[in-house]
């Protein structure tokens, strides 16, 4: 079984694919964590964000790790825990130029079904349901006023020590959006056959129960 959830920045796809994930006993894939290591790896190696060879070559030099957690999938570089350092708002500003480079793309895609395989997922992401995961059983579009997004990124970099201005996280978000929708290879879209959800007024209870009927009914 493969579900496949996509959506603009912050509207609640992670918090809720893990939680409907751990119920059901489904593995979770957060393909958004993969494009935040490149751009770590980009950063720690001073080069571009927008030069794919020397991204590429770096990418082949260091070892990526995802592990499933207690709590969430971790991310590993090289044997170091950087489930923390790719949430930063530097990482943030810049993994849209990154993960719009073809060459990246490709390598994650790839990466991404090899990880999905014969398992039952849910893999959250910006093109999954169009791209990663085209035959998908379940297709989820989850949307959110910006508002609502900017205040729950806000309360949640709260929780994690780092601090960003809510005006800043709303403009930061609209940035990302437009950047993710606008870009040549998979850009953010509702696939023709997702479900569309918009969670502004919605508890994370009520769309974990909302997806979880979605997908019982196609058990
Ligand atoms: O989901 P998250 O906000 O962590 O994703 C970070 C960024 O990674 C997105 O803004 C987007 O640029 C990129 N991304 C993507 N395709 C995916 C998942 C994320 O391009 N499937």
């Amino acid at each position: 079984m493969q579900v496949a959830i996509d959506g603009p920045a912050s509207a609640g796809k992670s918090t809720v694919a893990k939680i409907v994930a751990k119920n059901l006993n489904f593995i979770y894939i957060d393909t958004g964590a993969m494009y935040r290591a490149c751009t770590l790896i980009a950063q720690k190696g001073n080069v571009d964000y927008g030069d794919e060879a020397e991204i590429l070559k770096l990418l082949a030099k260091n070892k990526i790790e995802f592990k499933n957690g207690e709590k969430e999938q971790k991310v590993f570089i090289n044997g170091q825990d950087v489930s923390l350092a790719i949430r930063t708002p530097e990482i943030t500003a810049n993994v849209s130029q990154v993960s719009a480079l073809p060459g990246i793309r490709e390598k994650m895609v790839e990466l991404q079904r090899k990880m999905a395989g014969e398992n039952n997922v849910i893999m959250d992401g910006r093109d999954i349901g169009t791209t990663v995961l085209p035959n998908a059983d379940v297709k989820i579009f989850l949307i959110a006023s910006v508002a609502s997004r900017a205040k729950r990124r806000f309360l949640d970099f709260k929780e994690k020590g780092i601090h960003q201005d809510l005006a800043e996280i709303e403009h930061d978000i609209e940035e990302r959006d437009y950047k993710d929708s606008h870009r040549k290879i998979s850009p953010l879209k509702k696939a023709t056959d997702a479900i569309e959800l918009d969670t502004t007024n919605l508890t994370i209870d009520e769309v974990v129960a909302k997806i979880t009927t979605l997908i019982e009914k196609k058990q």
